[in-house]
């Protein structure tokens, strides 16, 4: 259900959960500030409770309030990125941030979107805690419609149009000496090289093995549908995920991803055409994981292979 900026205000000052838009995906938002609600948040997308959320700020300022230490290059990245698709998981000041908002870490992760509205309510709330609106292990959502169909149209929604990344932030953390990518994301690695002097290398692990990153551990972005990953369509007729200006078999129906010529427009398309699969009530699609390895390809893959995981 579409609200207004006035309306999504009032709802998260008065402890109640509402979608929102950001440049990546919609977020589902609550204060942090409103303990109950952020279990509400856990309980509606039936996300595990040791899955910590991202703080979303309004400015880098507010920032200082909540971390206990700034490793060198925060306030570089920050500068650089934000607002934008980047989020920096940094040591907390452990009573500012509620313990399950960090699922009992010592770190939280924060980040500034880059959309108007998001930002004004932002300004007009204060900090809000906001995991992707979809419910867990569902593709995200990158349009109200597509809140609505998990949460259904009853579900208040700020309606800011369609998300113009598609895919979420990429996350960083500061470890073994350096930044390192916990999770890819809308931002390619190499994005980090000016401002860092170096590319942050893929880390899965801390030294301890426990998991960098722990949502990284579920299933995620996964349509009902089968997915069949490969390179080589071989004798397979069907659905196809595919690109356009690429030849595939007549038998065949193409959905298309977009363009080989264009990541953006990829990412942009991504969830939503997972989500066509379920709405279609498709069983099997084949996708043509026939890209480039490199720059945003990278997440696009990671996204597609974690959604075909059985
Ligand atoms: O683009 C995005 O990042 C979107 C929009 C709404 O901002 N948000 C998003 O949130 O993707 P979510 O909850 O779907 O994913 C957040 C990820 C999870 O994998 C979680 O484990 C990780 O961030 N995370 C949060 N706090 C963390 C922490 N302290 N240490 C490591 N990972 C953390
Ligand atoms: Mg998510």
């Amino acid at each position: 259900m579409k609200i207004s900026l006035i309306e999504a205000t009032q709802l998260l000052k008065n402890g109640c959960v509402a979608a929102v838009p950001t440049e990546t995906v919609y977020g589902m938002a609550a204060s942090l500030t409103q303990l109950s609600a952020i279990d509400q948040i856990f309980r509606l997308k039936g996300r595990p409770s040791n899955n910590p959320l991202i703080i979303h700020l309004a400015s880098f300022y507010q920032l200082t309030e909540y971390v206990s230490v700034l490793p060198e290059g925060t306030e570089r990245l920050a500068h650089s990125f934000w607002p934008g698709p980047l989020t920096l998981v940094l040591p907390c000041n452990l009573e500012r941030v509620p313990s399950q908002v960090r699922a009992g870490l010592p770190t939280a992760a924060f980040r500034i979107p880059n959309h108007p509205l998001t930002l004004e309510l932002l300004h007009a709330v204060g900090p809000l805690v906001m995991p992707s609106a979809n419910l867990s292990g569902r593709p995200s959502a990158t349009c109200r419609k597509h809140v609505e169909t998990d949460f259904g149209q009853d579900f208040p929604v700020l309606d800011g149009g369609c998300c113009s990344v598609g895919v979420e932030s990429t996350i960083l953390y500061f470890g073994n000496g350096g930044w390192q990518v916990i999770r890819l994301g809308a931002l390619p690695a190499e994005a980090f090289a000016p401002i860092l002097g170096y590319v942050p290398d893929l880390a899965i692990f801390s030294k301890e093995r426990s998991p960098l990153c722990p949502g990284q551990f579920y299933r995620h972005y996964a349509p009902k549908a089968k997915l069949l990953l490969s390179e080589e369509l071989g004798s397979y007729s069907g659905i196809v995920l595919g690109f356009s200006g690429r030849e595939y078999p007549v038998s065949c129906r193409v959905i298309s991803l977009g363009s080989l010529d264009s990541s953006e427009t990829v990412a942009e398309n991504l969830y939503g055409v997972l989500r066509q699969l379920d709405q279609e009530h498709i069983e099997t699609a084949w996708v043509d994981m026939d890209f480039p390895k490199q720059g945003l390809w990278l997440t696009i893959e990671e996204r597609l292979r974690k959604a075909g995981a059985s």
